[in-house]
């Protein structure tokens, strides 16, 4: 028997549907609710609101629990590969040693980029951020490979080019804002070794691949991959909900992300510490300036919408941040700065009141820097981390049987109806 919640208004009661998760999360089904009432709901930023049923990923903000597909991220991050991980979102399950063998060998087959495209890179300012030239390029990818039909095999070779070129063209908006040769993607090397590879190789410095670089970036790639119905995600699913292709879906993704309150925080984190580190601003008078109510300083890499304790990416960052310091006797000024905020704003009232913990993007930036990746990529190395989960989202919302056009209501609060007053009467 489904459970009914009651909602008494004007004298009438009206019972509405009681939704239960597979970890027992529940929710009222207000979809009939305008139609048996006429009234909405009204929940500015969707804090209150599930946009869809999932079985992609588990999130328990009070516990800090992630996992993709029932499996802990702590576990994932030990033991898996991002490639894997990408597998496992868009499938569904884990591969098996066949499957990821040729899950490989379709990567590497779609690496290359359609030359005609460093067209577009060329014509792009110099100081373009690469964000921006990422999501545009995605979104052209649909005009290099138009074929896209709503079959099987045809929505299968389109996640694969996408996950792999993604990989291609960041790597080449990077070289080419440097002013440097492209480098190629070579099939001998796994998915992390040739974007390393290709942002790193140069004809007159070569690239040594490092099994410990390899595996933080592997990790940092692993703990972005989904985040269920955050604001990226939930813009693919929004404009994929009008049946447009997964291209111009993952471009406004990507474009979602770039913004610092989300996936452009790990940049904005960076130029925080920055401003300490060069005394434009101590750590003191960050913490204070997060408090005040007047201004409109944030401190960045701290809360979260969902997590209200800690969040358990950033355990695990944190981790490889130690490893990376141990193994190559990194002394990065920031990382001290960090522990120092860190340390001071988590014992601050303000901070614990309003459950303000550092997110994965307080210690990724770090790990980004180690691995040295310039500070204007940060954000696009998210967003390769983040596009199996983009990816699996909008099948998933393909898939729905409960899908409809995405499209919200409003409650009018202009002015009501007056007449039109002619120019010289104003
Ligand atoms: N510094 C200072 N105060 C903060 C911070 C912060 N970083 N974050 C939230 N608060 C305060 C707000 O001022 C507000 O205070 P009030 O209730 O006294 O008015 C309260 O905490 C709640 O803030 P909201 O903005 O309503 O919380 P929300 O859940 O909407 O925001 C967000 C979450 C956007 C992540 C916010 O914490 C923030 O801006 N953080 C800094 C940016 C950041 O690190 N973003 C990355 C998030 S993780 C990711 O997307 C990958």
């Amino acid at each position: 028997m489904t459970e009914l919640a009651t909602l008494s208004y004007k004298g009438k009661t009206y019972l509405l549907p009681i939704v239960k998760g597979s970890e027992g999360e529940e929710a009222i089904n207000i979809s009939k609710l305008r139609e048996q009432s006429g009234l909405i709901t009204l929940d500015p930023g969707f804090a209150n609101t599930g946009s869809c049923r999932s079985d992609i990923t588990f999130m328990d903000g009070e516990k800090g629990v992630l996992r993709y597909r029932g499996y802990p991220i702590e576990q994932l991050a030990e033991h898996s590969s991002f490639r894997e991980v990408a597998y496992l979102l868009i499938n569904g399950r884990l591969p098996t040693s066949d499957e990821i063998k040729h899950f490989s060998k379709l990567l590497n087959d779609h690496s290359l980029v359609h030359e005609d495209m460093r067209t577009f890179f060329e014509s792009f300012p110099r100081a373009s951020h690469p964000m921006g030239i990422l999501s545009s390029m995605v979104n052209a990818l649909k005009s290099f490979y138009p074929y896209l039909e709503n079959t099987e095999e045809s929505i299968n070779a389109t996640v694969t080019r996408l996950l792999s070129k993604i990989r291609t063209l960041a790597a080449m908006s990077y070289k080419i804002s440097r002013g440097h040769k492209v480098i190629y993607p070579k099939a001998k090397f796994s998915y992390c070794e040739n974007l390393l590879n290709m942002m790193f190789h140069s004809p007159v410095n070569p690239y040594t691949i490092d099994k410990d670089i390899v595996q933080a970036l592997n990790v940092f790639l692993i703990l972005h991959a989904d985040h269920e119905q955050n604001c990226s995600t939930s813009a693919v699913r929004m404009v994929g909900s009008g049946k447009v292709n997964l291209y111009a879906s993952i471009s406004a993704g990507i474009s979602a992300l770039w913004g610092p309150l989300h996936g452009g925080a790990n940049q904005a984190v960076i130029e925080m510490l920055e401003k300490i580190s060069k005394n434009e601003m101590t750590v003191s008078d960050a913490v204070k300036k997060a408090k005040d109510k007047n201004d409109p300083f944030r401190l960045m890499g701290f809360g979260h919408r969902v997590y209200k304790t800690y969040d358990p990416r950033t355990t695990i960052i944190k981790k490889k941040c130690d490893t990376f310091i141990q193994k190559f006797g990194v002394k990065d000024p920031l990382l001290n700065i960090a522990m120092e905020l860190e340390d001071i704003a988590t014992h601050d009232d303000y901070f614990i009141e309003h459950n303000l913990y550092p997110n994965i993007d307080f210690y990724s930036g770090i790990i980004l820097r180690m691995i040295g990746i310039p500070t204007n990529m940060f954000t696009v190395m998210f967003a390769i981390g983040r596009l199996p989960g983009w990816i699996s989202q909008w099948k998933e919302s393909m898939d729905d049987p409960e899908w409809r056009l995405n499209r919200p209501r409003q409650i009018y609060i202009g002015h009501k109806k007056r007449d039109y007053v002619p120019i010289n009467e104003r």
